[in-house]
């Protein structure tokens, strides 16, 4: 079995995040990428509220970069469930943040009018009811293309499901069992990269939870207690790790990495 990446080696236990959901803990860092892709003055259109974790997230992080952050989602629920939250209050509301009931399949905003789109775990788990969630996701993807500036950025995550992935991976299915369980829909970056080329200029890519073809990942920590097998996530399993590191990796040690999560950075969408 091929060594892991020093990354993995020297492997600190939990972090202070540790007593947050696991889910939660695995977009934590995601929404932390997507500060660095803030512009001063930023004008960003977070799709996907649920219960308002990210957008929380987003604009502390944002360290007043941020000038206005509309969040949106198709669920009314999922928008009174954010409201609720004790963080989303007028000091975020002067940070910024509107939220708003709409379909990110249509929507009501002018053209040329954003700088940085997140769209970070909704298609493969949001769009789980959708009839036909490629072409929502195409959909969503013009719509984001379109009323981004010429400048502007996608920031977007999915799971790509491969058939050799093993059942531990399964615990992923589920976004959260309180909403009924959003089960993923299969998605294979070879087919969502091209729709991603097709329209936008440069794309960069992140992998999250480094996995080895024979399932193991090195982010995850086994141990025996009372004769039974426990497993936790160490915090660096979340880390976003460059795509191009991923491949130094794999020259390096012989190792296949693929990672569990996608996250894709799109750019200069063509107009
Ligand atoms: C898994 S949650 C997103 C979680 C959140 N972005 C995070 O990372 O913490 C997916 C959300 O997308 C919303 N959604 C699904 N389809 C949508 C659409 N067409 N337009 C807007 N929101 C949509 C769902 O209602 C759900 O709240």
């Amino acid at each position: 079995m091929a060594a892991s990446p020093e990354i993995f080696r020297a492997q600190p236990l939990e972090n202070g995040d540790s007593s947050l959901p696991v889910v939660q803990r695995r977009v934590l860092p995601i929404y932390r990428l997507t500060t660095q892709f803030m512009k001063p003055d930023c004008e960003m259109l977070d799709i996907g509220t649920y219960d308002g974790f990210g957008v929380v997230e987003l604009l502390n992080s944002a360290e007043g970069k941020v000038k206005h952050l509309t969040s949106i989602d198709i669920d009314p629920k999922m928008l009174a469930r954010a409201l609720s939250r004790s963080e989303i209050n007028q000091e975020l509301e002067q940070k910024g943040l509107h939220l708003v009931q709409m379909d990110a399949r249509n929507l009501a905003l002018p053209n040329n009018c954003i700088d940085l789109v997140t769209l970070i775990e909704v298609i493969g788990v949001g769009l789980e009811n959708s009839d036909d969630p490629l072409a929502d996701w195409r959909k969503i993807l013009n719509e984001s293309a379109r009323v981004l500036k010429n400048d502007g950025t996608l920031i977007f995550t999915f799971r790509d499901i491969l058939d050799s992935y093993p059942d531990e991976t399964i615990e992923w299915d589920t976004f959260s069992a309180n909403d009924g369980g959003l089960k993923g829909i299969p998605l294979n970056k070879g087919a969502l990269e091209q729709d991603i080329g097709a329209i936008f200029e440069e794309v960069m890519w992140y992998g999250q939870i480094l996995m080895e073809r024979d399932g193991r990942v090195p982010g995850r920590i086994y141990y025996k207690e009372d004769n039974v097998i426990h497993t936790f996530w160490n915090s660096q399993a979340f880390i976003p790790i460059e795509k191009t590191q991923i491949d130094v990796w794999e020259k390096r040690l012989g190792a296949n990495y693929f990672p569990l999560f996608w996250i894709g950075i799109a750019k200069y969408p063509r107009k």
